[in-house]
């Protein structure tokens, strides 16, 4: 791969990872990703802005040879997690006359996470602008997308905003521009899913102060760029403050078929009431997945056998799982079964202090379902679409 151009004095000098599958250990990546760093030249000066992860240190060097760039004045550090941050250091010793530029509590993290010398590093605050010539790189701090450090760059001249982070997808690809949106649309969810939904109250205040910007072109940090900004836009005003949709998640496991029964009932009972119904299987491993379908789900039910007097412990990592990533559900229930006794419901309520929900009442049976569960199940259902209806879910 070779720098790419972005627009006049703005080229793509990033890497692509094509065999990642994990990030922090944690986020499945089933498309790979990409840490996209840019080179801004200006009349007089030259920036880069963000850099990619030290795996991919010497693509970043190549690309930079191939692009003739002999020296660097500015590198922009938007960001100090280390998929973007971590070759910076490497960036520092091949030019010696970079300053390396970034918000003040970034600075402190740089100096303590890759240990960069902190005579290197111009803090510069909200609104700071730095002259390359005939290009502008201006400053738009955003705190807690989603680190507390973040900061994004704009291009005046260019209308272009280098995002980082915000409104990035995990998805490796040839294009540097999204030319399937349906796809893109899906990585970006499953990303603002995975890393910004904790977020959601910061990123609609971020969003309120972008609108004061001319954006034709939107540059993240991950995956392909937005020359029809309004896309990603609109997709994060629905995801960040839409309502949430007439739909029910259900995250489940089954060991010996009597919880597979009840969601089995769940999901038709739903189904014929017209609420959208999400059966999640938690031994498929995607939390990716899981995390994307909470998105915009109304009600989040969680199938459970009885494990150790308690709830299966990949359920009970679902439901730690939804409370740290803060979806705007509305309502919760648990369903499940039992052998002789056992405490999952209280554990699992006890597991999602931040879930804002109304808990609808549990459905737990003794062995095998019977009829009077499987219609407890429908009772269920029923509250849930009345409930659903009642909010105006759609
Ligand atoms: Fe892509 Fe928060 O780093």
């Amino acid at each position: 791969m070779r720098p790419r151009k972005v627009c006049d004095g703005i080229q793509w000098v990033g890497a692509i990872d094509w065999e990642r599958t994990l990030f922090d250990e944690l986020i499945p990546l089933p498309d790979g990703t990409s840490y996209n760093a840019y080179l801004v030249t200006g009349s007089e000066k030259t920036a880069l802005v963000d850099a990619v992860d030290p795996t991919k240190n010497d693509v970043l060097c190549s690309m930079l040879d191939t692009a003739g760039v002999k020296k660097l004045d500015y590198v922009v550090a938007n960001h100090a997690e280390q998929d973007h941050s971590g070759s910076i250091p490497f960036m520092l010793e091949r030019y010696p006359e970079a300053q390396l530029l970034c918000s003040t509590k970034a600075k402190g993290m740089l100096v303590d996470l890759l240990q960069i010398p902190e005579e290197r590093i111009v803090p510069v605050a909200d609104g700071d602008t730095v002259s390359l010539g005939d290009m502008t790189l201006q400053f738009i701090h955003a705190a807690w997308v989603h680190w507390p450090e973040t900061m994004l760059t704009y291009v005046p001249e260019r209308r272009a905003l280098l995002s980082c982070d915000l409104f990035g997808s995990h998805l490796a690809t040839p294009d540097l521009f999204v030319s399937d949106p349906a796809k893109v649309y899906r990585s970006a969810k499953r990303y603002f899913a995975e890393i910004m939904m904790p977020f959601r109250t910061n990123i609609v205040k971020h969003m309120e102060k972008l609108a004061d910007y001319d954006i034709d072109i939107i540059a993240p940090s991950h995956g392909p760029l937005h020359d029809k900004p309004a896309f990603i836009m609109d997709a994060y005003r629905e995801w960040v403050s839409g309502p949430p949709l007439n739909k029910v998640v259900i995250p489940y496991i089954s060991m010996h078929g009597s919880t597979q029964v009840l969601v089995d009932r769940l999901v038709s009972s739903l189904s014929d009431k017209g609420v959208m119904a999400v059966p999640h299987y938690l031994s498929s491993g995607d939390t990716g997945r899981l995390a994307m379908e909470l998105v915009d789900t109304g009600t989040v039910v969680l199938g459970t056998p009885t494990v150790l007097a308690g709830a299966h412990p990949l359920v009970a990592y679902a439901a730690i799982l939804a409370n740290a990533l803060r979806p705007k559900v509305q309502f919760a229930s648990i369903i499940g079964s039992y052998g002789w006794g056992g405490k999952a419901v209280d554990q699992l309520v006890s597991l999602v202090p931040n879930l804002k929900v109304e808990v609808l009442a549990p459905v737990l049976v003794k062995g095998y379902p019977r009829e009077a569960d499987l219609q407890a199940i429908d009772a269920l259902a029923a509250l849930i679409a009345e409930k659903h209806g009642a909010s105006n879910l759609k």
